[in-house]
């Protein structure tokens, strides 16, 4: 495959674009860095097929590449493929022109999950992480099953926000932050966003037709499911009943603490974005509480495995 940039305009309106105040050198800063294990997860997983390959691999709604980065040490080739506008160019900055990575590794495509230009069953790896709430995940995974080839593995990851532990008085106004939060992100996007993530993936099926080997994977999780629910838009529980769910407590590479300014950093990498004056009440009483100290956090992170039928 040769390193082309595709561009086709949507008319639809997509999530996590610019317009909903994305701002990625926020993002960079501020969103927690996928560490060694979480590679490690994934790694394990591929490696445990017969016969297994790692030609190519294709990075969807890569945004900024970061997960790209550390797949292409492992594969032959990467498709680094998201549908915003200037995402991809982005992500191209990042893996060859500060990374260094040689061009010719990589192709980027400007496609949305449900419909890509990859042929059919070419990918030994595909990696969906952080961005399966803005799809609609039935023709999402269709169209993953289609590039997939047999034996080949699809990895959906997301990350909610993080939870403040060991201080209940922070934990509510963090909650609340997050409510009004809620309050703002409205419309059919969102709703659909919210039904997908509230449940840590439990919404997105894996037809046993065309997926075997099913493993959930709940990291930090230490309230269940319910550590995913930040409102009520909770999506209808999908998981099918020969899948595999595995609970992960603890995990130090998604656990942190920071500070007053670290959260509201963070916070404003939410999309859409609420502006810190119009929640001021809450975060002066967070900064109250918190008395210049920094708080444990956790975060609460599902990955979903599966492998494509022969
Ligand atoms: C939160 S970012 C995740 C970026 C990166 N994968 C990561 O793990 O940090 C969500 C990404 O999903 C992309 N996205 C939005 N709609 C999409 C769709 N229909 N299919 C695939 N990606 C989509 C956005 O453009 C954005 O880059």
């Amino acid at each position: 495959m040769s390193a082309t940039t595709q561009t086709e305009n949507e008319a639809k309106e997509l999530g996590f674009s610019v317009r909903q105040g994305v701002d990625w050198s926020n993002y960079v800063l501020y969103r927690p860095i996928y560490q060694n294990s979480f590679f490690t997860h994934i790694f394990d997983y591929h490696s445990q097929k017969p016969g297994v390959s790692w030609s190519i691999a294709h990075d969807i709604g890569a945004g900024h590449g970061i997960a790209s980065s550390t797949i292409a040490s492992r594969f032959d080739h990467v498709v680094v493929s998201d549908p915003n506008d200037g995402y991809t160019q982005i992500a191209r900055n990042l893996l060859v022109e500060q990374s260094g990575i040689s061009e010719s590794k990589f192709t980027f495509l400007q496609q949305g999950a449900e419909k890509s230009s990859v042929e059919s069953a070419s990918i030994d790896l595909i990696t969906a992480c952080e961005c399966m709430q803005w799809t609609d995940t039935e023709a999402a995974v269709g169209e993953f099953a289609r590039q997939l080839r047999p034996g080949g593995t699809l990895v959906m990851t997301y990350y909610t926000r993080p939870l403040i532990v060991g201080n209940e008085r922070a934990q509510d106004i963090w909650k609340a932050i997050f409510e009004a939060y809620s309050k703002n992100a409205t419309g059919d996007l969102l709703d659909r966003a919210f039904r997908i993530l509230n449940n840590g993936f439990d919404a997105i099926a894996l037809p046993e037709a065309s997926w075997k080997t099913v493993k959930r994977v709940y990291i930090n999780a230490s309230q269940g499911i319910a550590s995913f629910k930040i409102n009520d838009r909770v999506g209808e529980n999908r998981v099918g009943k020969n899948e595999e769910r595995v609970w992960v407590n603890g995990d130090p590479d998604w656990s942190d603490n920071q500070d007053i300014d670290w959260l509201k950093k963070y916070f404003a990498t939410w999309v859409p974005v609420l502006p810190e004056n119009e929640i001021r009440g809450l975060w002066d009483e967070l900064e109250c509480i918190l008395g210049g100290e920094k708080v444990r956090l956790e975060t609460p992170i599902a990955m979903v495995f599966a492998t494509k039928r022969a």
